[in-house]
């Protein structure tokens, strides 16, 4: 039997020349968990050209979507990044990952720290009911470089509050902190600098990273996930895993494809 299941595009929205998105038809048979991701490519000269892609639509709806960027000479997003309606990908059968709500201790705050494509799992994770189950509060904090770069604006800035089943269980409860780190906006600079001066929280209103209370998911580049990582670890967070639940818990974006 083979690993993949091959799946239909059903939409391909480009949100910049480095970034975009799409959506496909869904095996009903994969299962995942909000927050996972899987392998999915092409078949080039008959053979799987693969990557991980979180995923960024809910566990409960009926289309898979992937977030990408476009690498010129990426042996595989040069190509996926030309897939049109109709086309076929394919999908590993074996979502996994860590970013997961139950992989985090209880709490009261939970933070999603993404920059670039990393903020694919959180769009996932924030379409949850399960998440505000377990969290009072849901703060989205995404860092691009260009204000163009923030994908899903308006799906977390407007909405997800208007939308007829998650709408109630999101209101007042989740936030949306987009940041850009290259253009002018009304949010500027790297997460790790607003977190250390302090700035991120007086702007949402709320008392600084404390781990009494507070949660975190990280997803970005190498050494994003390592200045975010050495951070909370000063400020006393445990990292948790798939076997240990934490304060917090990282998965690497993956993006040099
Ligand atoms: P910057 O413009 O200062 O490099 P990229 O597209 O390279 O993945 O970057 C996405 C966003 O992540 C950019 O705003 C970038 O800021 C920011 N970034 C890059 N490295 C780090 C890091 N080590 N910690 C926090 N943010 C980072």
């Amino acid at each position: 039997m083979s690993a993949f299941l091959e799946e239909r595009v059903l939409s391909v929205h480009h949100w910049t020349d480095r970034l975009f998105s799409f959506t496909t038809t869904r095996d009903p048979a994969l299962r995942f968990s909000n927050g996972h991701f899987t392998m999915i490519g092409l078949r080039v000269d008959g053979k799987p050209l693969l990557r991980a892609y979180s995923i960024v639509s809910a566990n409960y709806e009926e289309h898979l979507e992937f977030l990408s960027i476009k690498v010129p000479d990426g042996p595989l997003t040069s190509r996926l990044q030309h897939i049109q309606v109709g086309d076929t990908i394919i999908v590993g059968k074996k979502p996994t990952g860590t970013l997961l709500i139950d992989y985090l201790l209880p709490g009261k705050r939970l933070y999603l720290l993404g920059t670039g494509t990393g903020l694919a799992p959180f769009l996932s994770v924030v379409r949850d009911p399960e998440t505000y189950e377990k969290f009072e509060e849901v703060v989205v904090v995404h860092g691009v470089r260009e204000v163009a770069e923030l994908a899903y604006h308006q799906l977390l800035s407007e909405d997800l509050a208007k939308d007829e089943l998650l709408g109630e269980v999101v209101a007042g409860k989740l936030k949306y902190y987009p940041t850009v780190t290259r253009e002018p906006f009304r949010n500027q600079g790297r997460m790790t600098d607003l977190i250390e001066n302090g700035k991120l929280f007086t702007d949402l209103g709320v008392p600084p990273l404390d781990p009494a209370v507070d949660r975190v998911m990280i997803c970005g580049s190498p050494a994003m996930l390592r200045d975010l990582k050495r951070l909370l670890e000063e400020r006393q967070f445990k990292e948790g895993n798939t076997t240990k639940p934490g304060d917090f818990v990282i998965e690497r974006a993956f993006v040099e494809q």
